[in-house]
Order: C-alpha cells, then structure tokens, then sequence
C-alpha cells in the first residue's frame, strides 16, 4: 500500500502527477468538505505536502494522528508549527540550495529597478513621452552601499551579485559570520547607514514586523527597501504611511503579506515597483524544488531517511 499524503497547498503538474503515482494523494486544497476528508483519510495520513507560505495550524495536524513528515515545496517553513511538530517527533523537510541564485537574481533585479528607475522609464517609453522630452537622471549603484537583512544562503548570493557591481556591503543577522562584509548588530543602525535595505531572513514570530516605522524612518530619504523573503517581516501599513510621507525613497517588493493582495496605495506609487512572488519561478528551479521535495518524501519512506531536514530539527 502506497503511504497516504495530505496535500494542503496547490501544487505544480510536474511535482503533483509523479507524487501520485507513488502515494495516494488526498487533496485538501480542492475538497469541498475539507472536515469530511479528514475524517475518512485523516488516520491514515503519513505525510504532508504543502508550499513555503502555507500555514499549517495544529489543529490539522491534531488530526493525522500517524503524520510522520511535512514536505515544504519551498525554503522557507515559517508556516510550519516547528516546536509542535518537534515535540511530536515530525520530520519537516524543504527545498534550500536549489532557489539560492534565482532569489538573489530577483533582488538584485529589484535594487536596478529601483535604483535605475527602469520600471518607470519604460513607462516613460510605452507612452510616448521620449518623443517629446528627454529622461530622467537616476542615480549611480557602484559605490552605494546595500544592507543585508539575513545573511544566509540567499544573502550571500545577494551579496556576491551587488559586489560584482562596485557596490559595498554590510549586514545584520544573529550573529557576525566570516564574511568579508561589515556587520552591524542593530537593524536600526544597519538601515540609517545604507542606501538599500534587502530583506533576505526567514519569516515567522522571530522576525514579524521587524522592518518597522522606526527602521523605516532610519533608512530615510537615501534608502530604499527591498524585500524578496516574507511579506510578514515587513509593518506594511508603516511602510505604505512611510512611502506615502516620502520618509524613505522607494520600494521593491516581491512578497505581501496578504498574498496575492497588495495594499491599494502602493499600486500607483511611481517609486515602487512590485512583483508577484516570483523570486523562485523559473520552471528549472521550480523543477529543481519539486523534485527535492518528492525526493525527501521518497528518502524517507525508503527508509534512507530525509535529505534536507531543516536546521530547528536537525
Ligand atoms: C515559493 C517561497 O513561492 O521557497 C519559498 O519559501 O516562498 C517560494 O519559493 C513557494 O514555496 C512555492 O510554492
């Protein structure tokens, strides 16, 4: 008998189709009477498959009396109940590595965006406004400094793309690391030296709301935020009032933390520029991360154990 799978997030043809030939799928996502499948399947259920922004309560997982491991389709897991599913003796597996260099590409995509303006001019071009004027002057990136919010894997990789431009580098996270870029222990003090703020730490209650007015009113005039981790991270109705009271320069966003909703406000804002949660949809790096994640499945119920348990549990 296959082992039974509970799948709470929508998942892509290519990680879904193969999960079935090799488990019985019971799909939460799209059951009507989501109380019903669980009833009917929820003893039986072995594993979990959801996404990195899914937040799984444990009020579910109170229901799969056999779950014995979560899979994330995904590198970050804020939405897992770590400490539940420790004490529960749950494996929780996720996807880091094989998103690292797309992530980085979009925050470094973000920072020329901005800095450059080019959202903006190619506006400027589709409406025909280079025919009557000359465009704007932006501003110079080599030399300006990045601050780093979360030097992990994807931090370095931001790191590595905005030192190849000429631009300089300091960071903020628990703890210095032996990197050759300044570190400053307060987010304050990290935010009022630097002309881009990026967001690169893991979400979840460590991290919630700690880009805040006051981090916001830091960075000021000069700065401008980047974020390609959490939208959670983020107070976004302090950086909304700051956007809109010009305390910091601009904005490159590519998570919310009401996913796929964006705050009205910043849709008109000439100085922000928005993307759909794209920092991982490539199809090769998508492929990249479903394959790892039927991976981990596999290992385990193999009896090979997990490939990439994740750091809280190992
Ligand atoms: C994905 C992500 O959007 O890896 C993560 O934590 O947020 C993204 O790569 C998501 O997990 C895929 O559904």
């Amino acid at each position: 008998m296959p082992p039974d799978i509970l799948v709470t997030a929508p998942l892509p043809a290519f990680l879904y189709d193969p999960l079935k030939v090799d488990y019985r799928c019971h799909d939460y996502v799209q059951a009507n009477d989501k109380a019903a499948l669980l009833a009917a399947e929820g003893a039986r259920v072995r594993g979990l498959v959801q996404a990195g922004g899914t937040i799984t309560p444990t009020t579910l997982l109170d229901q799969l009396p056999k779950l014995e491991i979560i899979s994330v389709f995904g590198v970050g897991y804020d939405g897992v109940p770590v400490a539940y599913c420790k004490q529960r003796g749950l494996k929780v597996t996720n996807t880091p590595d094989v998103l690292t260099d797309d992530v980085a590409d979009v925050a470094l995509g973000l920072i020329l965006m901005t800095g450059r303006g080019f959202v903006r001019l190619n506006r400027f071009v589709q409406a025909g406004e280079w025919e009557k004027r000359g465009p704007e002057l932006t501003t110079k990136l080599g030399g300006r400094k990045v601050g780093i919010l979360g030097l992990g894997r994807i931090g370095k990789a931001i790191a590595a793309r905005v030192t190849a431009m000429g631009m300089k580098v300091a960071y903020t996270g628990r703890k210095p690391q032996n990197v050759p870029y300044e570190y400053v222990r307060d987010l304050k003090a990290l935010a009022a030296g630097v002309d881009f703020l990026v967001v690169a730490c893991p979400g979840g209650e460590d991290t919630r709301n700690i880009v805040n007015a006051e981090v916001l009113a830091a960075l000021g005039k000069k700065g401008t935020l980047v974020n390609i981790a959490r939208g959670s991270i983020v107070d976004e109705p302090a950086l909304v009032a700051a956007l809109k009271a010009g305390v910091i320069k601009g904005a490159g966003l590519d998570v919310f933390f009401h996913e796929p909703h964006i705050p009205p406000e910043l849709m008109t804002m000439d100085n922000v520029v928005l993307l759909p949660h794209v920092g991982s949809a490539t199809r090769e790096t998508r492929q990249a991360m479903g394959d790892l994640c039927k991976a981990n499945l596999d290992a385990y119920f193999s009896g090979r154990g997990v490939l990439t348990l994740i750091p809280d549990l190992a």
